[in-house]
Parts: structure tokens; C-alpha cells; sequence
């Protein structure tokens, strides 16, 4: 791609941040292992070079390897904490340990406003995010310092002859306010990087090679869930083939109160138009969760029965040559990578099994995009904002949140309690900060007065969290007002529930779902 920037990943928790950082610029961005060598990159449109951070220290024995022919290729390159030590010490410098190391909030004095600080003021205080062990104590040849902070004298380096700086602390993390302009000024002034990618340009790209995949005949599948990245995908690969592609919407039964309906509703309505049909399986997928309350044996079940049911329908439509995947960049990113390039790549779980099953070609339109980014994208297609701003919904469904035996009933009480829980939570103006708010039945029963009489029955658990990607989370503190008037309507308006109760467990140590 043209235009763009490689992060070099060292294994920091934050690489992914720093290229959804540059992509905000509006400059693609990539990560590869840093134990990638510089010829086995296509280096062609690559413009600037970036050194996350990572868990190492540059002296450690098992230190990541790393080829030192990046440094000479003469890019622009940014180092970033480790990527600030590994380059001072490839450059002549010296590191220093253990004394001065920072951890948190620290205040960045800046000596040099140009380059990187372009912007600020000379002697300006501002905020920073450190996460450090060891520090630059000599500087390498040709640098300068251009920023310190109490712990850390030599906090920022730069040599604008070479193109080369290097920063101590977080550039990419919410904690630095102003590290986006830093790393505007490296990326577009500095690096001189324009600016060309949009979701505009990449939908338009798009486009001709789902095209250009596909050819003149021939038909494409595509499971739709409801959820953001299968719906933007099909709408994306719709534009390009039309009525060629066949979305298929199985319903399980396990879907939330109206959920199936509005979904098609959307999805068919003119302006997005897409080939959808609906399978309505949930007396299949009921009948063979019948007695089961293991969670594990669920998710098989669900996922078996899916496989199936897609299988049989996708075999009703003629000349299928591809299926259309909403896989995204995270799924696909090597992940840490730094001890060598042994990658473990996440699959897919939701259609896990089908390609290869029925033996089809992918087609992956995200492979490349953020989450946020494919939300753009659905904002450029005119996908209604209700689907785009959806929060995430386990593919096993309502299985996974009716605790102990899937029956109709117990759907039942779970799906009016959960539906009570959403409109508040929406009529709170709550619903799109957060990443998951939902009610889980669990398998429990107690006593409880209502009028003058005693009641023993079930209880609802209301389950709220912040989340970046669904991998680690934290609860949400709900006003309590609105827990108020969640709990007592609840307990109102479905007959069957006398209790609720709040989960109030981070990830980790719990999971987002209870199953
Ligand atoms: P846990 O419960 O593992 O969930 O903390 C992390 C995120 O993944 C969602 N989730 C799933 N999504 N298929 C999916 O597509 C699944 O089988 C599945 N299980 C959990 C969960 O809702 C949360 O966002």
C-alpha cells in the first residue's frame, strides 16, 4: 500500500494502538513481527518506520531478535520506549537501570519544540504515559535531547539529520493528550507521509477486487448475525455483485426479544436492499439443547446444529464459489511475535469449519480494518447507525446467558428482563459507551414477598462493561437511579423473576459472558 507506515511489534500491549492511532491520521499502517527481516517486506509504498514498545530489556539474554539493516534503510523512524532503548543502543548510546524506572502519569518537559514537538512551547509541562525499566543515559551519536521529565533526563531524542527519534513514554495511549499530535508531527511532517486512506478510497478498492475475485458469474454466501462486521461486509460485497451474493440469516431461537425481525426489517429495507433469506431453525437448535446445562457442550451444540443448517440452505443456491467472512486486522495480526516468528493467528469462531467444510474460497473484506474502522465504512454505505452502533452478541446467543437448561420459557423470562435492561440503558443515552450491557438468568431460585404473599422464584443477574476489544474489560459503574427503576421494573413486568443482582467482576478475573 502506498503511502504508509510499518510498526515494528517488540510485544507491547499498545502496538495495536499505535497504528489505529496513525490510521486516525488517515495513513495506513501495519504491524509485523519485529523479528521480521527488512527483505521479506514489500517495502515499496512504506514511508516511515515505527519501534513499539515491549515487555524486554534490550540487555536481556533472550532479548527479541532483531535485524539491525532496518535502521539503514535511511526511513524515517520513531522509537517508542523499547523501540527508544534499542535504538540508542544500536546507535552508540548507553542504558541505564533500575534507579529512575516510571511507571504512570509523568510530566514531560519539553526542551525543543520543533520536530516531534512541533507545536508546543519551549519549557512546556505536558502529561505523558511511562512505562519503563531501563533508561537512555548517554545519548547515541547524533542525538539530541528534546524533552525530559523527572525520572527520565533524557525522556524524548531526536537526530533530524537521520530522520531518527525516540520517545521513553506512550504515545498511542489515551493517558498521553497530546501524543496524537506527536505522533501527527512525526507521521506528517517529519516522515512527510500524505495522507490517503479512507474509508471512502478503501470502499471504492473494495469494490473492484471483490469484483475482480469473484468474476462475471458465480455466486457468493455470507452468514449474516446482526452484528456490525457480517452486516457492513455483506453490504460492502453487495454493492459490488448484487444479487449474486445470498446472505443467509439463521435464526436459533437464541436471539434477543424483536432481535430477528428488526434485523431483516434493516437489512431489506430499500437503500441497502441486500438478498437476504431467513431460516427459521430455533425448534431444531431448542430441541437439541433439551437437558443440557454444561456450557461447553452448548457452544458445541450451537455451533454444530450452525454448521448444519448453513450447509444444508447454502446447498439450495446454485454455483457458490465464495463466502463472504467479517474477519477483522486484530484476528489476523501475528500476535506478539517476540520470540521469533511463531505465530499463532486466531480463527474465526463463529463459521469456524465452514470453508474448508463446503469447500469454498473466502472472501475477507476487513482483513486489514480495525473495528472502528469498519464501522466508518458502514457509515459511508448508509448502514443505519442502530446496526453500526450494535453491541457485540455472542454467537452461542442467549444460550450462554440463560444459565442451566435453554427452554422456552427460560428464554422467555430472560429476553423480557434483558429488554427492559437495554431500553433503560438507551434512554440513559448509555447504550453506545458501552461495549456490552446485558441480563443473565441464573439457575437459582429464592424467596420473596410480593403483596402479602411469599414468592420463590428466579433471579436476574445485570451484567455492564467497558471494553477496548472484548479481551480484557471493566464493569460499569450504572447510575443508580437507573438500576432503581431497571430492578423494580423487572421485577413488575416479568412474572417469573423477584430478584436481581449486579455483576460487578472485571476481565479478568470473569468473563464477559457467564458461560
Ligand atoms: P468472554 O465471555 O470470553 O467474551 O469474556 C469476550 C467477548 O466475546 C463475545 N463472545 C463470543 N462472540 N462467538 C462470538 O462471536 C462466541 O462464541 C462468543 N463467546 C463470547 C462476548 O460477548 C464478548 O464480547
Amino acid at each position: 500500500m502506498d503511502n504508509s507506515v510499518l510498526v515494528l511489534d517488540f510485544g507491547s500491549q499498545y502496538t495495536q494502538l499505535i497504528a489505529r492511532r496513525v490510521r486516525e491520521l488517515g495513513v495506513y499502517s501495519q504491524i509485523k513481527p519485529c523479528t521480521t527481516p527488512p527483505h521479506s517486506v514489500d517495502l515499496s509504498g512504506v514511508k516511515a518506520l515505527i519501534l513499539s514498545g515491549g515487555p524486554s530489556s534490550v540487555s536481556d539474554a533472550d532479548a527479541p531478535q532483531f535485524d539491525q539493516e532496518w535502521l539503514k534503510l535511511g526511513l524515517p523512524t520513531l522509537g517508542v520506549c523499547y523501540g527508544m532503548q534499542l535504538i540508542s543502543v544500536l546507535c552508540g548510546g548507553k542504558l541505564g537501570q533500575g534507579v529512575s524506572r516510571e511507571y504512570g502519569f509523568a510530566a514531560l518537559e519539553i526542551n525543543d519544540p520543533s520536530g516531534l514537538f512541533e507545536g508546543f512551547e519551549r519549557g512546556e509541562k505536558t502529561t505523558v504515559w511511562m512505562s519503563h525499566g531501563d533508561h537512555v543515559e548517554e545519548l547515541p551519536r547524533g542525538f539530541r535531547v528534546l524533552a525530559h521529565s523527572a525520572g527520565a533526563p533524557i525522556a524524548a531524542i531526536g537526530n533530524e539529520s537521520k530522520r531518527m527519534y525516540a520517545i521513553q513514554f506512550h504515545p498511542e495511549v489515551v493517558h498521553t493528550p497530546r501524543g496524537k499530535e506527536m505522533l501527527s508531527n512525526f507521521v506528517l511532517r517529519v516522515a512527510g507521509v500524505t495522507p490517503t486512506w479512507s474509508p471512502a478510497n478503501f470502499i471504492e478498492s473494495s469494490i473492484e477486487h471483490v469484483r475482480a475475485t469473484v468474476g462475471e458469474t458465480g455466486n457468493v454466501i455470507c452468514g449474516l448475525s446482526g452484528g456490525v462486521d457480517s452486516t457492513v461486509a455483506a453490504v460492502l460485497v453487495g454493492k459490488a455483485i448484487g444479487s449474486r451474493l445470498y446472505c443467509l440469516f439463521v435464526d436459533n431461537g437464541l436471539l434477543r426479544k424483536g432481535e430477528s425481525d428488526q434485523v431483516l426489517e434493516k437489512l431489506g429495507a430499500p437503500g441497502i436492499g441486500l438478498n437476504v433469506r431467513r431460516i427459521d431453525a430455533a425448534s431444531r437448535f431448542l430441541s437439541e439443547l433439551k437437558g443440557v446445562t454444561d456450557p461447553e457442550k452448548k457452544r458445541k451444540i450451537i455451533g454444530r446444529i450452525f454448521i448444519e443448517v448453513f450447509e444444508e440452505e447454502a446447498q439450495k443456491i446454485p454455483r457458490v464459489s465464495h463466502l463472504v467472512q467479517g474477519t477483522l486486522y486484530p484476528d489476523v495480526i501475528e500476535s506478539v511475535s517476540v520470540r521469533g516468528p511463531s505465530a499463532t493467528i486466531k480463527t474465526h469462531h463463529n463459521v469456524g469449519g465452514l470453508p474448508e467444510k463446503m469447500n469454498l474460497k473466502l472472501i475477507e473484506p476487513f482483513r486489514e480494518l480495525f473495528k472502528d474502522e469498519v464501522r466508518r465504512v458502514g457509515r459511508d454505505l448508509s448502514v443505519p447507525q442502530e446496526l453500526i452502533s450494535r453491541q457485540p452478541f455472542p454467537g452461542p446467543g442467549l444460550a450462554v446467558r440463560v444459565l442451566g437448561e435453554v427452554t422456552d420459557e427460560r428464554l422467555r423470562l430472560l429476553r423480557d428482563a434483558d429488554a427492559i435492561f437495554m431500553e433503560e440503558v438507551r434512554a440513559e443515552g448509555l447504550y453506545e459507551s458501552i461495549w456490552q450491557s446485558f441480563a443473565v438468568l441464573l439457575p437459582i431460585k429464592s424467596v420473596g414477598v410480593m403483596g402479602d404473599g411469599r414468592t420463590y422464584e428466579q433471579a436476574i443477574a445485570l451484567r455492564a462493561v467497558y471494553s477496548e476489544d472484548g479481551m480484557t474489560a471493566d464493569w460499569v459503574y450504572l447510575p443508580q437511579d437507573l438500576l432503581r427503576r431497571v430492578s423494580s421494573r423487572i421485577i413488575n413486568e416479568v412474572k417469573g423473576i423477584n430478584r436481581i443482582v449486579l455483576d460487578i467482576t472485571s476481565k479478568p478475573p470473569g468473563t464477559i459472558e457467564w458461560e
